[in-house]
């Protein structure tokens, strides 16, 4: 199923090398943020979206609609990795709006990563409403928090007492937090593997925080872009925002962009780091896990001023291959029926769960469950529970078999994913 392309207008894919510059502009547009002129920046663009990966709808003036499908690896439950893509960049003109542009280039995208044996495809999506006609479900979820440092403090019994962390900066920083998300990723569900680009962020201008509010949808402050490590096992960036109250006593804000930690002493540590900054009333965590254990370290949590939101969504393109690859926490036999107006993931599949490991094939048994695509998609992981969307009427059938899949589909771990790109 493939929108046509409207007359005057030409596709272009990949995006070519002298276009480069206008198509990136061109996206820009959409997030209000000027390119500027530090080399390095259309460096980390060049790196982390590139041409070949990209997709433009232009007409005679020039380049009207962007996207571009980044090839990625998307951790599941267990650890194992299946091949998918990031759909990312999508944006139209407002002059041409609604005329199918984004459509058009979206199944493309889908199109493009089935050819190419990618299990899904995963995205932001900017505003709520947009994807899910295009079978996009909502697979993790993060809490964006504001820490009243004062009133919410840390209790003693936190691990990673006496830890000092060592800062870092430029091309130090980029190789260390490279090296620490990659060895969390290894347990990390929902995490998807960004292209090796996306690290150079920390070779650019320390006083830009552009390319740090494109990651985490988060205003990162003011103030110079700082980096502390613990070698091998958590990584901290932030900024601080210094200010005074009416009393005239400290009241800066910490503004983190990157947390990374391997285990929870790591994580322990960058928080005794983080709270024992002077001079600081709040630190500001733009993404953290829905089951951070920082809840429990601080000594009031009710001064962790936290707002659930939706942080990656996935779009199934093959759903034996992922339900084959993720391991499972109880087992258990299910038969689901998944629609798919748009024909790739369409069908319904036998799912038997021995010892947490699946085994997933295509099957003509009346289903013990019926849901969209992007109901699949959203409770693919464990991240989104079937049980509320059975409630909701958007998953149909036999409600035992939805507190079997709901117990077997929960992870250890909630899924998270730690950056937008
Ligand atoms: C979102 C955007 C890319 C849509 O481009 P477009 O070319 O107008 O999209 P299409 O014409 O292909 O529309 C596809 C469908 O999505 C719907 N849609 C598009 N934008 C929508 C929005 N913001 N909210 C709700 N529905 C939306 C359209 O109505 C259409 O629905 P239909 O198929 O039922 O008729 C464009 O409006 C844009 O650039 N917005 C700003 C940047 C942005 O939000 N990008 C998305 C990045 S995740």
């Amino acid at each position: 199923m493939t929108h046509a392309l409207p007359t005057g207008f030409e596709q272009l894919e990949p995006i070519p090398e002298d276009r480069y510059a206008e198509w990136l502009n061109c996206w820009l547009t959409a997030l209000a943020e000027p390119l500027g002129t530090d080399p390095a920046v259309l460096e980390f663009y060049r790196r982390t979206y590139p041409a070949e990966r990209g997709l433009a709808i232009a007409d005679a003036d020039g380049i009207v609609a962007t996207n571009i499908s980044l090839d990625t690896q998307l951790v599941l439950p267990g650890g194992a990795r299946v091949p998918a893509v990031i759909g990312t960049g999508g944006f139209c003109h407002p002059t041409q709006t609604r005329r199918g542009l984004m459509s058009r280039l979206l199944d493309r995208i889908y199109e493009r990563a089935v050819d190419e044996g990618k299990v899904a495809c995963a995205d932001w999506p900017s505003e709520w409403p947009i994807y899910r006609r295009f079978g996009h479900g909502p697979a993790a979820w993060y809490d964006a928090v504001r820490i009243d440092v004062r009133r919410a403090g840390l209790r003693d019994e936190v691990p990673g007492a006496g830890i000092r962390l060592r800062r870092v900066g430029g091309i130090d920083a980029r190789d260390a937090a490279r090296d620490v998300f990659t060895r969390r990723s290894h347990t990390a569900p929902g995490e998807l593997i960004p292209p090796d680009g996306f690290w150079d962020r920390f070779v650019t201008d320390p006083a830009s925080s552009a390319l740090d509010a494109l990651c985490t949808l988060d205003d990162p402050g003011g103030g110079v872009r700082q980096c502390a490590v613990l070698d091998g096992r958590g990584f901290v960036s932030y900024r601080i925002a210094p200010g005074w109250s009416t009393e005239k006593a400290p009241d800066g804000v910490v503004h983190v962009v990157d947390f990374l930690a391997v285990d929870p002493e790591a994580a322990g540590a960058l928080w005794r780091f983080l709270f024992s900054i002077d001079m600081v009333a709040e630190i500001r965590v733009p993404r953290l896990p829905v089951d951070d254990p920082l809840r429990w370290w601080v000594t009031d949590a009710r001064w962790l001023h936290s707002r659930r939101r939706d942080g990656m969504w996935l779009r199934l393109l093959d759903i034996p291959a992922m339900l084959t690859a993720r391991s499972w926490a109880g087992d258990g036999t299910v038969t689901v029926g998944v629609h798919d107006a748009r024909g790739w993931a369409a069908g319904t599949y036998h799912l038997e769960v021995d010892k947490g490991v699946g085994v997933c094939h295509r099957t003509t048994t009346e289903p013990d469950l019926e849901l969209e695509v992007s109901a699949m998609g959203a409770i693919v992981l464990g991240g989104t529970s079937a049980a509320g969307l059975f409630r909701a009427g958007e998953i149909r059938g036999d409600s035992g078999t939805v507190r079997l899949w709901d117990a077997m589909a929960t992870p250890e771990r909630a899924p998270f994913l730690a950056y937008v790109l």
